[in-house]
């Protein structure tokens, strides 16, 4: 009996990582399975090199944001243009999402005009809310617990500069925030490995762990965390790091810039890694603080192209969620 539990169990969590059960949405990572990952990072390597052509032609998607950006808005602009669509952008201020309306009320009402609504939100709740009331599929596009787009940026980012991404070992230095969950995630669904140094009270929160673990069994990745961050730099292929302070917590930033001391990756710690190692930000960055400026403007930073590449593999994963056959 316990021999057919472990072999079912087994069945549907290979299942879970290869396909797409989720439905319509991407709000985590983890709506994603390997098999996802994969096709949305060919499909972005494709549309760099060659134009998409007009695949989400007349369709619209509604950016609804909370807080503010450069990159995610203006790619996201830039990949609707390109696919042949548009994106109509609704600042902070316009919705008011939960105080001059209804998420409930916003979600429904765009469903009746949008193809698609990217949401930045301050909780994942309000994105999880949202996606529950909207018939048009909802994209994530930053919240307090994820950023799922800008991970497929980078594991498009790490893919271009070292290939294969199994295997590979990613090391986070600092905060167990929305950047370090998503790539956790996405990390073990890759088979990649996984590390992150943080200082007590700022560690990754054990849910993403707990299924990255799940995921890493099947992988194959191998999860490691830390509060010393040279176990976490050591011999790693990419160094990543973000800000202490995530948009949101700006009352306590005097507070993480005193316990994130120590955590700033600089040339020493950087030393540590392969020879060959890349290092990543998701940007905005603050040089001095969780980065040396030299490193950021070094010769192992690929940071601008992360950036670029959220262009690339936005597209991909608008005609994923998007495109009807
Ligand atoms: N990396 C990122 O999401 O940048 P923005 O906050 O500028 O969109
Ligand atoms: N952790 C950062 C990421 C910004 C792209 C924040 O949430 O502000």
């Amino acid at each position: 009996m316990l021999l057919l539990i472990v072999v079912v169990g087994a069945i549907i969590l290979t299942l879970r990582l290869t396909t797409h059960v989720e439905g319509k949405d991407l709000l985590s990572v983890a709506d994603l399975g390997t098999h996802d990952i994969k096709n949305i990072i060919d499909a972005a390597m494709h549309f760099k090199k060659n134009s998409p052509g007009s695949l989400l032609r007349d369709a619209s998607v509604a950016l609804v944001f909370e807080k503010p950006s450069l990159r995610t808005r203006v790619s996201f602009e830039v990949a609707m243009t390109q696919l042949g669509g548009r994106a109509v952008y609704l600042s902070p201020v316009e919705v008011g999402l939960g105080r001059r309306e209804l998420v409930q009320d916003v979600a429904r009402v765009l469903s009746r005009y949008v193809n698609g609504v990217v949401a930045r939100t301050f909780s994942h709740r309000t994105v999880r809310l949202f996606a529950e009331f909207a018939d048009v599929p909802v994209i994530n596009g930053l919240d307090d617990e994820e950023h799922p787009c800008q991970i497929l940026a980078d594991l498009l980012t790490i893919r271009e500069t070292k290939g294969d991404l199994k295997g590979l070992t990613l090391a986070f230095i600092g905060d167990g925030n929305n950047v370090s969950n998503s790539l956790l995630l996405g990390a073990s669904l890759v088979g990649m490995n996984f590390r992150i140094a943080s200082p007590p009270g700022y560690e990754i929160h054990g849910k993403f762990v707990e299924m990255a673990r799940r995921f890493g069994s099947t992988t194959g990745a191998d999860i490691v965390c830390t509060s010393e961050t040279a176990v976490a730099a050591k011999d790693a292929d990419v160094l990543y790091t973000d800000v202490w302070t995530s948009m949101g917590q700006e009352s306590e930033s005097a507070q993480r810039r005193a316990a994130f001391a120590g955590y700033q990756v600089d040339k020493q710690l950087l030393s540590l890694a392969r020879p060959d190692a890349i290092f990543m930000h998701p940007l905005p960055a603050h040089r001095g603080e969780e980065v040396a400026a030299d490193i950021i403007e070094g010769p192992q930073s690929v940071v601008f192209l992360q950036a670029e590449n959220r262009l690339h593999v936005q597209k991909a994963i608008l005609v994923h969620l998007l495109k009807k056959n």
